[in-house]
């Protein structure tokens, strides 16, 4: 691919300052902060790239969007005005808001657990998605592609299904015991990592053979469906709206993360093709959980901003600027060196952790001790996906080890420039140079369950 980088396509009309602290700061508020930097104050953040989810900037239409909100509980035209969108972008019978995508997610997920000992499989689950299929009562089983943990080793779409072992696991488990297939578009867990539109067909053409369910899991689907436009040739001439249409055309059920692809700052989507049954079953128990049926947790305001936001979000040359940004930062830091997942995916770099700090055992978690190091450097706040997050067996006890230790680098969406992109490169070629002198990370206080977001550390002597 050629080295060029789309310059932004839109202009800067409102600024949020930001504001870079000294290293003598940094040493002190990352000590407070119990050396997680999930616990700074965003003010002690000079570039946030801890998440992408509902951290982008909306444009003047949204904002203009956000004057027509019309707060009605019921039936409001908000709620009308989104409906038509999605169903437009979808061609889905019938859609129910929420307020985020763990919200759709646990209204959806337990209506298809329909007895004991169920299994869903996924390329790989998001961790709130794994959580609710466990809530619901049923075990998440990932069949990704083995080319996904061989970050060195160039491959288009390393998001994919590995088809057979997918068919494998349908006949070992039985297919009355799976609750589902989910598709996650792209791979955030791995790398933002596209599937192909090939993949896809692949494992609805299996889902059918044995008639399960297909759940698109789509906060990034349209980020999913310009690589699919970029990396398969048979897709090059074809409208992203086209394609991300194909891709709803396979499945039954699409949850969404509306804070990504969505361009809003809050929101969520349940859409079903045409199953009456479970939508009505889901609008029975949302009414309890997330809000009435046309609300489900969001504000008529925010609606109304995420009605224009799926349509921008489509938009080629927002696509194309937007995976450009994160190709470019992925660039900087492979012509230094630095090990990342190559190729890049669609919303972060994700720098190899294993490789880069091999010194540091997985109970130390290199990726975390990285992170502290680039936050100290220059402000930036990466975050941590690897052993850390993944805590320990509930059986043994044991910290699990996870195959990638990774760090996070996310880009939210519409809000850095290329320029903030180089101060984050930097930084990182920074401490990959003094590599070798960096320490690992011990508990001084570990949460029992989600640890990673509220655990203290320390530097191990
Ligand atoms: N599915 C995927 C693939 C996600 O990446 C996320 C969130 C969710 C579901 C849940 O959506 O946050 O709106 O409830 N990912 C964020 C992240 C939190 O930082 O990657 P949510």
């Amino acid at each position: 691919m050629d080295k060029k980088y789309m310059a932004e396509p839109y202009r800067i009309k409102m600024v949020e300052s930001i504001r870079q602290t000294t290293k003598e700061e940094r040493i002190k508020l990352l000590k407070d902060a119990g050396y997680n930097p999930f616990s700074l104050r965003s003010e002690d953040v000079y570039i946030d790239l801890l998440t992408d989810s509902g951290t982008g900037a909306m444009s003047q239409e949204q904002w203009a969007a956000l004057m027509r909100g019309d707060e009605a509980y019921a039936g409001s035209r908000s709620f009308y005005r989104l409906e038509k969108v999605v169903k437009a972008i979808t061609g889905y019978k019938y859609f129910i808001p929420a307020h985020q995508g763990r919200g759709a997610e646990q209204i959806v997920l337990p209506q298809l657990v329909t007895k004991k000992g169920m299994y869903f499989i996924s390329n790989m689950h998001f961790d709130t998605t794994r959580a609710h299929v466990e809530l619901a009562g049923a075990r998440a089983i990932d069949c990704v592609v083995d080319e996904c943990f061989n970050t060195q080793e160039y491959h288009p779409f390393k998001g994919n299904f590995d088809l057979l072992r997918l068919e494998q696991i349908i006949q070992e488990k039985g297919k009355d015991n799976i609750a589902g297939i989910i598709m996650t578009i792209t791979n955030n867990s791995a790398g933002g990592q596209p599937v192909s539109m090939e993949n896809l067909h692949a494992t609805k053409a299996i889902a059918d053979k044995y008639g399960l369910t297909v759940i698109i899991d789509g906060a990034r689907y349209a980020e999913n469906a310009f690589f699919v436009k970029q990396r398969e040739a048979a897709y090059a001439n074809k409208s992203i709206r086209a394609i991300a249409k194909e891709v709803f055309d396979m499945a039954d059920v699409f949850l969404m993360s509306a804070k990504k692809d969505g361009l809003a700052n809050m929101g969520g989507i349940i859409a079903i093709k045409e199953d009456e049954a479970l939508f009505q079953l889901c609008r029975t128990y949302i009414v309890p959980m997330e809000g009435f049926p046309t609300y489900g947790g969001m504000s008529g305001r925010d609606m109304d901003a995420l009605a224009v936001g799926l349509e921008e979000a489509l938009e080629e040359d927002y696509l194309l600027h937007r995976l450009d940004q994160v190709r470019y930062l992925g660039d900087r830091l492979r012509d230094a060196g630095v090990p990342i997942q190559y190729p890049t995916g669609g919303h972060a770099v994700f720098v190899d952790c294993k490789v880069f700090a091999p010194h540091i055992p997985f109970d130390q978690f290199p990726a975390q001790a990285v992170v502290n190091e680039v936050y100290l450097e220059a402000g930036v706040r990466p975050v941590e996906i690897g052993s850390f997050l993944l805590g320990r067996d509930p059986d043994t006890n044991e910290n699990i080890e996870s195959p990638l230790e990774l760090m996070r680098l996310t880009i939210p969406r519409r809000t850095y420039t290329y320029n903030h992109l180089d101060v984050v490169a930097d930084a990182v070629i920074a401490v990959y140079k003094r590599r070798h002198d960096l320490k690992g990370v011990e508990f001084e206080y570990e949460p029992p369950v989600l640890r990673h977001f509220t655990a203290r550390l320390k530097p191990v002597k």
